[in-house]
């Protein structure tokens, strides 16, 4: 079976679905290749081919406004069936609209909306909406669409093996602790970079509809106000759902997870420590879900499309630059920090969202150097698929099938709550792989993706103790988020 995987954010707006357990079909010859590029599958920056004549010709025939949508969608199959969304949308909002005042017939704005998807603007932010597992998430301008990472299928193979990468690891972690033991009675989850909240969203979701003993008190961190509004929105929205009786907490709050708390600063977001402190949210988590921005610079150019770089905040997608560091090392520049966060917080369980294997394996190394976990392994897009059997590569345990999309690592009582043992981190790890720091050397210490020293503070570092509260600075006492 063909099967060739569409990186996460290489996916393109036809990857909409009407159903939480969506079907997309994606043909392979339809495709454009500088559309359809993985890590693994560097593309070339090929400009998308003319779409044939008699395409556009049969297009036409069946619907006026088809052709415009043949250059976003590259097939007619995809192409109809953004036009049947487009047109309920229309439908849906037409009323709303009229009740504005706005008197746009619903032709018009069927056609205008059809323009801004011949333009490349995402479908996802005309309809505002996206599935993320079960859940329908709302989608704005300015914030990261919740992604899809999708399998091109010959036709004749239905797309219901279309899988969303992000939401099957959420997914699969919770179905994890469903029958775990010793959880705590209020169970702390931490999401960094949060984004539309999604995340929170829906292990909450998940986790009430498996265990019923469980209160679970959660709280997204991001960066960006626009995220956080949306956060809170679709937290609101949710909570009119069928999990709105739950008992737990899910809040919202800003933070920069890159400054070290530590640092005179003395504008822009708080960080992280502080930021807890502030809005006086717990100093320890269980639980550490982070889906960062992990795109080199490079790849950015070499494996997102066009729509992506128009479109979404680079900000969600490519980690800033710092001094003397490679293309890689900003790639992975929040990964020691959200580790170091994890160790602070006394995280048990940290689900790290990576773009490939490579850097999955840079990950687990460097969760393996910094020696606080008891075990880590790789989540593949499908950790939980049936009948698929664990690799090792590299000293690191890889599970499931597709593409490597997590690094999950535990420790102490999350050893026991993932029924794992406590001798997964291999001691005598084989640095095999040449593009993968090995465990710092004199050699190569200015090289590998580092944890800063002063990051949360030596004292805190090797200490077995809860750390303490850290007060934060007094010139923030007034602030507002
Ligand atoms: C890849 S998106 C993930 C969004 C969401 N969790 C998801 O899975 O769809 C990364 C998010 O990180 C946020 N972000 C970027 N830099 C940050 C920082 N220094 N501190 C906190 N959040 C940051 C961005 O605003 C963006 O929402």
């Amino acid at each position: 079976m063909t099967l060739m995987y569409l990186h996460a954010l290489a996916y393109t707006p036809e990857m909409r679905f009407d159903n939480p357990q969506p079907v997309v079909r994606v043909s392979n010859d339809a495709m454009d290749a500088s559309d359809v590029r993985s890590p693994q599958h560097h593309a070339s920056t090929t400009k998308m081919p003319r779409i044939p004549n008699a395409l556009l010709r049969q297009a036409r025939a069946i619907d006026a406004f088809l052709p415009a949508l043949l250059a976003p969608c590259r097939d007619l199959h995809t192409a109809q069936n953004e036009l049947r969304w487009l047109r309920e949308h229309v439908n849906k909002v037409a009323k709303a609209r009229r009740a504005r005042g706005d008197l746009l017939a619903k032709g018009a704005l069927l056609h205008h909306l059809v323009q801004e998807r011949a333009s490349g603007k995402p479908l996802q932010y005309i309809l505002g909406t996206e599935h993320f597992g079960d859940l329908e998430i709302q989608c704005r301008p300015g914030v990261l669409i919740p992604r899809w990472v999708v399998h091109t299928l010959p036709r004749n193979i239905t797309n219901e093996e279309a899988r969303q990468d992000t939401a099957a690891s959420i997914t699969h972690l919770v179905q994890s602790l469903q029958k775990a033991h010793g959880l705590p009675p209020e169970l702390r989850l931490l999401d960094l970079c949060t984004g539309t909240g999604c995340i929170p969203l829906l292990f909450q979701h998940e986790l009430y509809s498996l265990r019923d003993d469980i209160t679970l008190r959660a709280l997204g961190v991001d960066v960006s106000s626009k995220a956080l509004k949306l956060a809170r929105h679709n937290n609101k929205r949710a909570q009119r759902g069928p999990t709105s009786a739950n008992p737990g907490k899910l809040d919202f709050m800003k933070a920069d997870v890159l400054i070290n708390p530590f640092a005179d600063q003395v504008a822009g977001p708080l960080p992280l420590k502080a930021a807890l402190n502030y809005h006086d949210q717990p100093s320890f988590w269980d639980i550490l879900i982070s889906n960062p921005p992990y795109i080199s610079p490079s790849n950015y150019w070499k494996t997102t499309i066009r729509s992506v770089r128009g479109y979404e905040p680079k900000l969600a997608l490519v980690p800033p630059a710092e001094a003397r560091q490679d293309d890689t090392e900003q790639g992975d520049l929040f990964y020691p920090r959200l580790l170091r966060i994890a160790q602070d917080v006394e995280a048990k369980v940290v689900l790290l969202e990576v773009a490939d294997l490579a850097q999955a394996l840079r990950i687990a190394r460097l969760v393996q150097a910094l020696d606080i976990f008891d075990g880590v392994e790789i989540w593949r897009e499908e950790p939980g698929a049936i009948g698929s059997t664990s690799q090792l590569q590299g000293g690191v345990s890889v599970i499931g099938e597709g593409n490597a999309r997590s690094v999950l690592c535990w420790r102490g009582a999350g050893t026991l709550w993932l029924g794992k043992s406590i001798t997964s981190v291999s001691p005598d790890v084989k640095w095999s792989t040449p593009a993968v720091p090995g465990p710092p050397t004199e050699s190569n210490v200015s090289t590998a993706p580092q944890f800063d020293p002063t990051f949360f503070g030596d004292s805190q570092l090797n200490s077995p103790a809860r750390p303490m509260r850290v007060a934060f600075p007094s010139r923030h006492v007034n602030r507002k988020d």
